[in-house]
Order: structure tokens, then C-alpha cells, then sequence
């Protein structure tokens, strides 16, 4: 597979005039390129694009190569109705950025660390196996009934398609470059927004995107070549609160003004966060980036949504906060991120391809990257090595083993969790069945479980690298999160005078 990975080098020049012919139709001389750039008069209309285009490395490309039709729209008496060709698909790119292209496409099935990898059959690896009282902690939402380990990029759009849970258009936002693109705008006859209906707007998505969803212009404008985000979420939040609101030096106004370490990881903050989307208690559909630490998040939650922005548990009969993926969030303040690193250091190493030092587009465990290195694959690399002098297979055995301490650590507030909602239902039980119970008491108790709760499914079980990321900042707020639940657990058992209370306290 690495083997037959291409190279781009000053073939492109050569590739770029052959696209042009083939999609024109004519002759691969460059003189019908400034042929074509005669006939083009995009600008009179499209100034900021056109502008965008010529200043930077695509400005050798024409319009027309990208929007084959474009002259018949230009030379329409009313070009909004003969409207040219837009085309998302990654091919456009991919026949001239042959190496990103066939490396955002690799997904190789196989476990390269213990807690992350690409499963094969994502059916095969539901999250219940990693954590086994997952259904029971979450009981009545809608991840219980299927919730599976991530998978790569190549299937983003496929994975929501398939999984049986309840879907709504706000999720297409991190599943399809259409729908982030487009939101709040129209797009092929509908308003994209948070009313639109799920099935009619996957109608309109191509199906030759159905399976990976997320193309190349969802970081890199096709115009300007330039790092961008497109996500309208991740944009209101930053307006409010910059792009790194933990890091008052670092934190930009606009991701236009933020540096490259931080432009970096605000591509993956296009998704890999945790926001609200869908339907909350109160049935309103919200697409919100809270775009805050998770110690932040339930006072939040509390004063902005009043709680009621994602479920009821079905046994203890409380609101609870459900978490997305909150990788960026984690990241926030750890030793990797203070150190200079983005996601893109570890996540999209540069390799050596015939002489050109190129950006590997395969998103995947650096655990994989390592391993190939060590074997000495082509698409093998050693990121770490910026920053550690270690080997290899010294610092993944590393990684293993905060994973592991990580691991041990949340699997015992998994169980003191359960026992704490047990605890709240035979409180809540005695109360239905006319018995006194203090309601102070579990009144506290609840609001202990909610934190606990929040903590604990927020950093190990949506979050994807069991504890790596900021291993620091998991292992504190585990320790909180046991005490927490431990503490409601018992307030729940004395209100309801099923346990007495000890003399000490
Ligand atoms: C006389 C003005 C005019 C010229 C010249 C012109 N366009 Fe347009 N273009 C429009 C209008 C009007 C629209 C529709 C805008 C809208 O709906 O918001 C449009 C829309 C587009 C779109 C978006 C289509 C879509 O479905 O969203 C593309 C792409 C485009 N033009 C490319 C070009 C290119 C390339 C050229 C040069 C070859 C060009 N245009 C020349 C007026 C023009
Ligand atoms: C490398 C391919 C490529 C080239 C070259 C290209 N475009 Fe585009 N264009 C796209 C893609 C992809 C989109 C979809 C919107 C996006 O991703 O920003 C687009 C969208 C547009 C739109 C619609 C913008 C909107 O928001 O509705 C216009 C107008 C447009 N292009 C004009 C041009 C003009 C004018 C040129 C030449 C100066 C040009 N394009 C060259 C790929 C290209
Ligand atoms: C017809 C060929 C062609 C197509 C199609 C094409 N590009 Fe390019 N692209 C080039 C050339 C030529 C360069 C400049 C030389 C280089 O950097 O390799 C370039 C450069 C780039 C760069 C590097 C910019 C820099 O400053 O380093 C990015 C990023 C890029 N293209 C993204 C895209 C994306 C995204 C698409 C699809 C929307 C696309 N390209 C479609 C030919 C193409
Ligand atoms: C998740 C965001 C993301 C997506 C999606 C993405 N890229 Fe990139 N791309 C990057 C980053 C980050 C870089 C490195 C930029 C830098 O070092 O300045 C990059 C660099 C590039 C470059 C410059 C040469 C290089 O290898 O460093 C090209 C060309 C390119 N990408 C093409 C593509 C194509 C084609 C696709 C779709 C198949 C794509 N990209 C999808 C983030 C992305
Ligand atoms: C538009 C949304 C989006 C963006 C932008 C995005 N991701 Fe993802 N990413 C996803 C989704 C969704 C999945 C899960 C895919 C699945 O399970 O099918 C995923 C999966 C992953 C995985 C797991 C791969 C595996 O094999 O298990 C890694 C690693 C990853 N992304 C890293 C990144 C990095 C790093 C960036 C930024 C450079 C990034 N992603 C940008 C949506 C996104
Ligand atoms: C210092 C290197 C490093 C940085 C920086 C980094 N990661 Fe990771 N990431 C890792 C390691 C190591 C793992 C664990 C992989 C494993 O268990 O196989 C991981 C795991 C992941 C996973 C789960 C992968 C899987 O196979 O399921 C995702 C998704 C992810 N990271 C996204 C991100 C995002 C987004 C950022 C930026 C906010 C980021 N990472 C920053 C090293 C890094
Ligand atoms: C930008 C610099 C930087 C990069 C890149 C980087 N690290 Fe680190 N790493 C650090 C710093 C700083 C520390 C803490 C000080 C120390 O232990 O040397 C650290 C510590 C560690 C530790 C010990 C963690 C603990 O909690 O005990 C492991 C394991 C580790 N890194 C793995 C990796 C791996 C794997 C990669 C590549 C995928 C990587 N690092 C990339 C800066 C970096």
C-alpha cells in the first residue's frame, strides 16, 4: 500500500496542464491556458475570490478547471440561472495532490495501541466493551443504543449513516463539508439550519461523498490554498471567547490572527470538541460550541440551557450532560500543547517524499505512525522526536502505560458511578412510596452525580486517548469525580435514612 504511494514534484506542473486539457477538451499547450484566462471574466463579478486566487499558488490554475462550465454561466444573459459546476469531491484535488489525497483515504483495520485504532467493522467494537456499565451510566439516551470506537476519516459520513440511534441535521455539521459549508444558507433548494430534516439533506449530499463526507475544502480554501474553517459553531464561539480562551497570550481574536500552532488545532475544532447538537429535554434543537474546560461546562450548561440541553437518565430521572468528543478541550493547558505542539504535530507528520517534505493526511493513532517508523515503512514517522530523544519503542511503551494508569483509575469511578445511581433510585423509590426523605440531602446528592457523571464521560469515554492528551488534567478531575460520586452516594442513602448518618460528621 505505501509503496504505491505518488509523489507530487514538478510533475504537478506537467499534471496540472493535462487536467486542463482534459477538462477543456482542448490541447495541453500553456498558451490555452492564457487563452482560457482571456476568456475569463470572473473578476468583474467575483472580485474577492478571483483576488484570493491570483495571489497565491493555485493562481496557475483557471477558474474553468475547477468549474468546467463556468463560460456558458459567465456569458449567460442572467449567469444566476445557468449557475457553473461546484464540486466538493476530494478527486478534484486529489488529481493533482496525489500523495494527500491517498493518504487522507488510508484506513488500515488493527489495534495499534491498546485504547484507540481502527476497528474493521465498527459493529464489532461497540464502546460498551471498553466500558462495560456505559448503558446503564447513560441509561435513556440515545448512545445506548449503539455507540461504537471511531473509525477513520474515509468513513465519517458512512459511520453516522449506519449507526442506529436518533439523527438530526445539526451532527451533519462534523460529517459532511456540504452541510458545514452551507449552514445557515441555502443549499440545492432547502435552508440549512437547525429545522431541516435529516434525511433530505443526506438526499442531497452526493453519494460518492456518502462514505467519507469531509473533504479537503473543509481546511484548505480552494481558492487561496489557505488553512480555514468553515464551522459556523466553532466560528460563534470563537467571536465570544477567542481561540484559546485557557491561554490569554495565545488567544487570537479571529482564526485568521492566531498563529500556526493554533490555527492547527482549530481544524480539528471544527469537530473534535464537545458542542451540543440535537434535540434537548425541551426538544429544542441547538447547535452550540461550548468551547469550555470541562471543569466549566455545568455551570454552563446550568445558567445557559437551565440543564435541559441533552437528556433525562431513565433511573434516576435526572437531567445529565451527554459529551461529544473533547479532544481540543483536553489539549488545552497540557505539557504537549504548552510545549508548541498542535494536533496536526503528532496527528499529520511531515514525511520525506522523493526529496519533498509533504504532510501525511492519514488522521490517525501516532502509535501507527511509530510502528511504522520502527519498521521503516514509507509512511512511517516519529513526530515525538521533536521534543523526546528517547526511542521509539520506549515512549510507546510509555504512552501505554499512562493509558493504563488512566484506565485503572476511571474503571473505578465507572463502578462507584453505578452505585451512586443506585443509591439516588432507592432514595427516589422510598419517596414515591410515601416514606420520608430529606430533600436537601438528595437534592446534593443529584447535583454530586451530575459533576461526577460529566467528569467521568466527558474525559475518558468521549474523549479518544484514554487520558493521553492531558493526562494531568484526567487523573485530577477522576479523583474529584470519585469523590463526588462516592459523596452522592451516601447523601442519597441518608436522606432516605437507608444508611445513618456517622457521628463524626
Ligand atoms: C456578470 C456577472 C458574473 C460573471 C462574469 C461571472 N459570474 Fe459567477 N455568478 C454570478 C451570479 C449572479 C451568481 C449567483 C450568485 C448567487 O446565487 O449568490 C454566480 C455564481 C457563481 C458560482 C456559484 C454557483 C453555485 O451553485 O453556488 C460559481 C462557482 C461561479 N459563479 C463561478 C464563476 C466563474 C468561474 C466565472 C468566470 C468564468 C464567473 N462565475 C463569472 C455572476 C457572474
Ligand atoms: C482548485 C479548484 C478551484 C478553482 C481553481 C476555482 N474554484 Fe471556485 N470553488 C471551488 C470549490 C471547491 C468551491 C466550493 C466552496 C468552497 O469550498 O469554498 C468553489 C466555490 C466558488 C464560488 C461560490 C462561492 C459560494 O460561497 O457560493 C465561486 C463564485 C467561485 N468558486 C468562483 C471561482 C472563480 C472566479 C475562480 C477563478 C478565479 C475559481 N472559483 C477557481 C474550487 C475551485
Ligand atoms: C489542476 C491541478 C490542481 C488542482 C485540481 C488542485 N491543485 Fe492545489 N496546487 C496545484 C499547484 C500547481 C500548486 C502549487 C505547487 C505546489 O505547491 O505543489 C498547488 C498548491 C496547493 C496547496 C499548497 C499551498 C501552499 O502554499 O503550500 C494546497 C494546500 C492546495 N494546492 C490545495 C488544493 C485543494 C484543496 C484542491 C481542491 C479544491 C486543489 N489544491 C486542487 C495544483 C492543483
Ligand atoms: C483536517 C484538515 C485537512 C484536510 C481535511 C485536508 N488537509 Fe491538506 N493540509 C492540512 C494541514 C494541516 C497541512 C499542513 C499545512 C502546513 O504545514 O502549513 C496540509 C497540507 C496540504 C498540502 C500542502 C503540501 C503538504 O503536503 O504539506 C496540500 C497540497 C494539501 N494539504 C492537499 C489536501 C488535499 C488534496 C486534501 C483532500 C484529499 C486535503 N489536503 C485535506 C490539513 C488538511
Ligand atoms: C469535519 C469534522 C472533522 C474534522 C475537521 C476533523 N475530524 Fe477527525 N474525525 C471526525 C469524525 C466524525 C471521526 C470518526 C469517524 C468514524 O468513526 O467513522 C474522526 C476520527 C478521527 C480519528 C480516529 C481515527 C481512527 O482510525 O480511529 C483521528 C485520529 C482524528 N479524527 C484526528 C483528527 C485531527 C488531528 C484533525 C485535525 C487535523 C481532525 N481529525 C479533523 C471528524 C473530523
Ligand atoms: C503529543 C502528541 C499528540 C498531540 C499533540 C495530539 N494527540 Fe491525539 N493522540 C495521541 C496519542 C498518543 C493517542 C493515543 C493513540 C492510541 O491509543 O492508539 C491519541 C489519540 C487520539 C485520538 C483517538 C485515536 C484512535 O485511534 O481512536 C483522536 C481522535 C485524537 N488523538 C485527536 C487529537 C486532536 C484533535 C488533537 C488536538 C487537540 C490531538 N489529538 C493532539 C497523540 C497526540
Ligand atoms: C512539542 C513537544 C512534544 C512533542 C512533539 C511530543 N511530546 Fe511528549 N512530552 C513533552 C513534554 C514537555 C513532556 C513532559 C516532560 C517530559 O517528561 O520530558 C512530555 C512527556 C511525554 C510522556 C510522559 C508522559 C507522562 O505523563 O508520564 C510520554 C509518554 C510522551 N511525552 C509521549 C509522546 C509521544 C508518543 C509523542 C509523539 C506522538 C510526543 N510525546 C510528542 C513534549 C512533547
Amino acid at each position: 500500500m505505501a509503496g504505491r504511494l505518488w509523489v507530487l514534484s514538478s510533475v504537478v506542473l506537467m499534471l496540472t496542464m493535462l487536467v486542463a486539457a482534459k477538462w477543456q477538451g482542448s490541447s495541453s499547450q500553456p498558451a490555452d491556458i492564457a487563452a482560457i484566462k482571456a476568456q475569463e471574466a470572473c473578476r468583474d463579478c467575483h472580485r474577492q475570490i478571483s483576488t484570493n486566487h491570483a495571489q497565491n499558488a493555485h493562481s496557475g490554475l483557471t477558474c474553468t478547471q475547477c468549474h468546467p462550465n463556468a463560460l456558458e454561466h459567465q456569458d449567460a444573459d442572467d449567469p444566476a440561472k445557468v449557475l457553473p459546476v461546484v464540486d466538493f469531491r476530494a478527486e478534484v484535488c486529489g488529481s493533482c495532490h496525489k500523495f494527500q489525497y491517498e493518504t487522507y483515504f488510508m484506513s488500515e483495520p488493527g489495534v495499534a495501541g491498546i485504547y484507540g485504532g481502527t476497528p474493521a467493522n465498527p459493529h464489532d467494537h461497540p464502546k460498551t466493551k471498553d466500558f462495560p456499565l456505559y448503558n446503564k451510566i447513560v441509561a435513556g439516551h440515545g448512545f445506548t443504543k449503539e455507540y461504537n470506537e471511531d473509525r477513520s476519516h474515509k468513513f465519517i459520513l458512512r459511520d453516522h449513516i449506519d449507526v442506529k440511534r436518533p439523527k438530526n441535521a445539526a451532527c451533519l455539521n462534523c460529517k459532511s463539508t456540504h452541510v458545514a459549508y452551507y449552514w445557515g444558507r441555502e443549499f440545492k433548494g432547502i435552508v440549512l439550519n437547525e429545522t431541516a430534516k435529516w434525511d433530505e439533506v443526506i438526499a442531497r449530499i452526493p453519494k460518492e461523498m456518502h462514505d467519507y463526507g469531509v473533504s479537503c475544502n473543509q481546511c484548505h480554501d480552494p481558492h487561496s490554498t489557505q488553512l480555514r474553517i468553515i464551522n459556523k459553531g466553532l466560528k460563534a464561539a470563537i467571536a465570544e471567547r477567542g481561540v484559546n480562551p485557557y491561554w490569554q497570550e495565545k488567544n487570537a481574536k479571529s482564526f485568521e490572527e492566531a498563529d500556526k500552532q493554533q490555527k492547527e488545532t482549530l481544524l480539528c475544532a471544527q469537530c473534535h470538541v464537545e458542542y451540543v447538537c440535537g434535540p434537548g429535554v425541551d426538544k429544542k434543537v441547538r447547535f452550540v460550541y461550548s468551547w469550555r474546560k470541562v471543569r466549566d461546562l455545568d455551570d454552563f450548561y446550568r445558567s445557559e440551557f437551565n440543564y435541559m440541553q441533552d437528556w433525562v437518565h431513565a433511573i434516576i430521572e435526572e437531567p445529565l450532560i451527554k459529551s461529544q468528543h473533547p479532544e481540543v478541550e483536553l489539549f488545552w493547558e497540557s505539557k504537549y500543547e504548552r510545549s508548541g505542539a498542535s494536533c496536526v504535530t503528532c496527528h499529520m507528520p511531515k514525511v520525506k517524499v522523493n526529496g519533498r517534505t509533504l504532510t501525511s493526511h492519514w488522521l490517525v493513532s501516532p502509535l501507527r505512525y511509530i510502528d511504522g517508523f520502527v519498521k521503516g515503512e514509507r509512511l512511517g514517522a516519529f513526530p515525538c522526536g521533536q521534543c523526546h530523544s528517547v526511542s521509539p519503542q520506549i515512549l510507546k511503551a510509555q504512552v501505554l502505560r499512562v493509558q493504563k494508569h488512566v484506565d485503572e483509575a476511571q474503571k473505578r469511578v465507572q463502578q462507584a458511578l453505578s452505585e451512586s445511581i443506585d443509591a439516588i433510585a432507592a432514595a427516589k423509590k422510598s419517596q414515591k412510596e410515601g416514606k420520608t426523605v430529606n430533600e436537601q440531602l438528595l437534592r446534593q446528592a443529584v447535583r454530586l452525580h451530575q459533576i461526577a457523571h460529566l467528569r467521568w464521560e466527558n474525559l475518558v469515554v468521549s474523549e479518544n486517548s484514554m487520558g493521553f492528551h492531558n493526562p494531568e488534567e484526567v487523573m485530577k478531575e477522576l479523583n474529584e469525580a470519585m469523590d463526588y460520586a462516592r459523596q452522592a452516594q451516601m447523601l442519597a442513602l441518608q436522606s432516605a435514612g437507608l444508611v445513618t448518618k456517622p457521628e463524626s460528621q
